[in-house]
């Protein structure tokens, strides 16, 4: 594994891979629903590149970019062990100029939910999602291959979106939610929660479970399945619970094969999100 800091280091390494590539885009401290991504991508294409940066323009004033968990070393021998080919973990003076040129997310998909929230927080993960993908298409792959998690639903169809109103070459491949065997969606914040704090956030992906049953017994209506859900995060401090279709657009009732049921709540300090594609 050729591990590059600098651009030029990563355009040399990525010059010399052969055939197609798969490449991972992480923030690092890397877990299992990481490495189902990697996994993935290595089954999937000749070449793997994974890149580690924790990117500031993609947190808000207050968040926890300072606190945000970083493992270098322990990441790059995961990525060795998974056989990736080159990591990238550049500074930010390697990704980020003066005065830089902005990409907003649209109305409907930027600015709801995680939008209302985190507002800009998309458009800095626009930012950085479109300079790596531009990167690593660089050096021209025969077929390139970016792996993102349904875990950040928003995310994914925001960078989905963005690859087709910018023609950049590349195929965005969604990957499933990887959870701990409780049902907790595996996630980087998680190490925030104490004991009893993972406890209760096992009501996530509970509440997603009911909405399921409440599916399986053909029960459609958005607002009864809300309710319901919400009976199930009393112990939670919830943010939203919101039922939309691929398009992010808010929908009165499921439609199978068209819906994203997805959740954010507060557990102590630690903002958690979870959502189920249906
Ligand atoms: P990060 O949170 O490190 O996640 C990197 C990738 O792993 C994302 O595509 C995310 O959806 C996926 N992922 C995280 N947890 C997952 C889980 N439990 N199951 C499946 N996939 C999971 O998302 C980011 O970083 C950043 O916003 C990034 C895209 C790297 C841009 O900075």
């Amino acid at each position: 594994m050729v591990t590059a800091n600098s651009i030029d280091d990563l355009l040399k390494a990525t010059s010399t891979l052969k055939g197609s590539v798969g490449f991972v885009p992480t923030m690092g401290a890397l877990h299992e629903g990481h490495l189902s991504l990697i996994r993935r991508a290595r089954d999937e294409n000749d070449s793997v590149v994974v890149s580690i940066f924790v990117n500031p323009t993609q947190f808000l004033e207050g968040e926890d970019l300072e606190a945000y968990p970083r493992k270098e070393e322990a990441d790059a021998k995961i990525c060795e062990l998974a056989g990736v080919d080159v990591l990238f973990m550049p500074t930010i003076d390697t990704m980020y100029g003066k005065d830089e040129l902005k990409i907003t997310a649209p109305a409907i998909r930027g600015f709801i939910l995680e939008g209302t929230k985190r507002a800009g927080h998309f458009d800095g993960m626009l930012q950085i999602v479109m300079k790596l993908l531009n990167l690593i298409a660089y050096n021209k792959p025969s077929n390139f291959n970016a792996y993102f998690g349904k875990k950040d639903a928003q995310q994914l169809v925001l960078i989905t979106q963005m690859v087709k109103n910018y023609f950049i070459n590349v195929n965005i491949v969604p990957c499933d939610v990887v959870r701990d065997s409780d049902g907790l969606a595996l996630s980087s914040r998680n190490i925030y929660l104490s004991k009893e704090e993972r406890v209760r956030a096992l009501s996530l992906s509970r509440s997603l479970k009911r909405a399921t049953e409440l599916v399986m017994q053909k029960e459609f209506s958005s607002s009864t399945i809300i309710e319901e859900m919400k009976k199930v995060l009393s112990e939670v401090e919830v943010e939203y619970v919101a039922l939309v279709n691929r398009e992010f657009e808010q929908i009165d009732r499921v439609e199978l094969g068209n819906t994203i049921i997805l959740v954010a709540a507060r557990v102590g300090t630690t903002r958690l999100i979870d959502n189920l594609w249906i």
